[in-house]
């Protein structure tokens, strides 16, 4: 298949089943649900990948703690967390990869072959240190000592835990011999890894000289074989990585269909990724794939950690909070919205329900909400709900297409690159912009001199032809309520489903049909109302007449 016809193949990590998704995990997914639309709406194929990691000792204990068979454990956690969570944040996976699934271990295991086959795989002995909560063999940069109850111990700084000594014989590949192919790869791809911090990091670790990795345990049995020795699973990372290659049909021989797949797909475009697991991603895998004669990815993105109090939130600290505790006060929309737009893809964020709150009434609800609110019910008061055609344009008019114009390339560009919140910011300025103009321009007031009728038909126009161009680049962000938006604009019959509309295209003036039947719907971001009895936490109230009927708030408006 031709490199043209390759689809933008972007994936998140697999999730370890040992737990339910917090906040943290949904926050990639969403990410890389919103990176998806947005290339889906610049007309590409898009090929999106999640999925679950299920072997390995921390899965192994957590479902021993509760007294059930690994496979047990996992498949009931899928079901019942893992695969409603994707629900719950509405994203728009096109395939979901248990490591447990037989297409996956099996390719695991022809993959692993191989490379002992061409001389990349020895046996060796291994002793020391290893972070269970990682999974992963720790070097002595990556611990601490450990004080007052665990004075003496060696800690894993990532997990504040103490590290185990492991000591066994396995299998080990041949990574060291990559680091000067990695470190050229590098140099020759600058943007292979992002953001910069990230790039300097992995630069930095490889320059200090790479050490050979011990690809399988001997010590328990919850993992995939390995195939020239049952008596070792393959280490769980090394299983792990290969989902994003076995899940497009890795390896699989000429003329099938796993071979047009993988032809089609790989190399991925983004792995998106936490930063905790930047190494894994850009100095093991690229070396796996390299020492199997295959393509590298293009892009790891390394984004920051959700905080709670200044640190990684998470399950086992008890700082986990579940997606659906935010989605159900706020939506699923609101919740893609504020995560990408106010934390800086690439850096850490601090979760707060006071900033989340303060976002949502005042740029989702005030902002947004109003404006299409209020949109259509003037076009219902003053046009019967009929789209007028605009006459002549004056210069506050032009003004606004010409925002228009400089914004869609800025916002394209930006979440291209995957800076979701100089994206999303640019938006909402423009979106400042027309509420701006709607007040400027007092539409209820022209409306009460029946001279000014070209005049409110062209105010009109312009208003719901932004919300037309407003619809489209949020789209990818917030589906439903762009979605509700568009059909408030009666835009379908003219220019079909929202989600066919090329973003690129946003800013061509003048897309909407004039005679398009606009009706007032729900309210897009119902009104919050602070509860009282939850704390901290706030309550949507049920859409009232007050979240749906337009503020046209100027007290002649209601005479008019
Ligand atoms: N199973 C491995 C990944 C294998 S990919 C081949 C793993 N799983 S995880 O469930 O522990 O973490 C998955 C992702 O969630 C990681 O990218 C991690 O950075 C991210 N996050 C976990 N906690 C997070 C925050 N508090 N904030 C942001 N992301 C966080 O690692």
């Amino acid at each position: 298949m031709s490199e043209q016809t390759k689809a933008f193949y972007v994936t998140t990590p697999i999730y370890y089943v040992n737990d339910a998704p917090h906040i943290g995990h949904a926050y990639t997914t969403a990410a890389g649900d919103v990176l998806t639309r947005w290339h889906r709406q610049r007309g590409e194929d898009v090929w999106f990948l999640t999925g679950t990691d299920e072997h390995g000792e921390k899965v192994l204990r957590t479902a021993q703690a509760n007294g059930v068979e690994p496979q047990q454990w996992a498949d009931r956690l899928v079901e019942q967390a893992w695969l409603p969570v994707l629900e719950t944040i509405d994203a728009a996976n096109d395939d979901f990869i248990r490591t447990t699934e037989l297409r996956h271990t099996e390719r695991v295991q022809q993959f692993l072959q191989g490379l002992k086959d061409s001389g990349e795989i020895y046996e060796g002995d291994y002793e020391g240190p290893y972070c269970v909560h990682c999974e992963e063999f720790k070097l002595p940069g990556d611990l601490i000592e450990g004080e007052g109850d665990q004075a003496g111990q060696l800690l894993c700084k990532i997990h504040g835990r103490p590290v185990e000594i492991v000591s066994e014989t396995n299998w080990f590949f041949r990574l060291s011999t990559y680091a000067d192919a990695l470190l050229a790869h590098y140099e020759a791809n600058p943007s292979a890894v992002q953001p910069q911090s990230a790039y300097n990091e992995v630069i930095a670790f490889i320059r200090g000289g790479l050490q050979d990795l011990s690809i399988s345990r001997s010590s328990f049995d919850w993992g995939i074989p390995v195939p020239w020795d049952p008596s070792q699973v393959v280490y769980v990372w090394f299983d792990a990585l290969l989902n994003y290659a076995t899940a497009v049909g890795l390896g699989d021989g000429p003329g099938t269909p796993g071979a047009a797949k993988f032809a089609a797909t790989w190399p991925a475009d983004v792995h998106l990724v936490g930063k905790d697991i930047l190494r894994f991603h850009a100095v093991i895998w690229p070396a796996m794939l390299m020492a199997s004669g295959l393509p590298l990815p293009r892009k790891v993105f390394a984004h920051g950690w959700l905080l709670v109090g200044g640190e990684k939130m998470s399950k086992s600290k008890l700082t986990g909070i579940a997606p659906s505790q935010i989605i159900d006060h706020f939506g699923s929309d609101a919740f893609r919205y504020y995560f990408l737009r106010a934390i800086v893809f690439g850096s850490d964020g601090s979760f707060s329900w006071e900033d989340m709150s303060a976002r949502y009434t005042s740029e989702l609800a005030n902002g947004l909400g109003n404006l299409a609110s209020r949109a259509a019910a003037m076009v219902v008061r003053y046009r019967s709900g009929l789209l007028p055609a605009p006459s002549a344009y004056l210069e506050a008019d032009l003004d606004l297409q010409r925002l228009l114009a400089t914004t869609v390339p800025l916002v394209d560009e930006a979440v291209l690159s995957l800076d979701f919140a100089g994206g999303l910011s640019a938006v909402k300025a423009y979106v400042d912009a027309v509420n701006g103009y709607v007040t400027e321009q007092a539409p209820w007031v022209l409306a009460k001199e029946p001279e000014n009728e070209a005049r409110l038909s062209t105010v009109l126009y312009t208003i719901c032809e932004s919300l037309r161009a407003i619809a489209v680049l949020y789209h990818p962000v917030m589906p439903k309520a762009t979605t509700s938006l568009w059909d408030q604009l009666g835009a379908a019959a003219g220019l079909g489903e929202l989600s066919a509309q090329p973003v690129q295209e946003a800013g061509q003036w003048g897309q909407l049909t004039p005679g398009a039947v606009v009706t007032k719907g729900e309210a897009l971001f119902p009104r919050l109302e602070e509860s009282r009895d939850h704390g901290q936490s706030p309550r949507l109230e049920e859409s009232r007449d007050d979240g749906q009927s337009p503020r046209l708030e100027e007290p002649e408006e209601q005479s008019a």
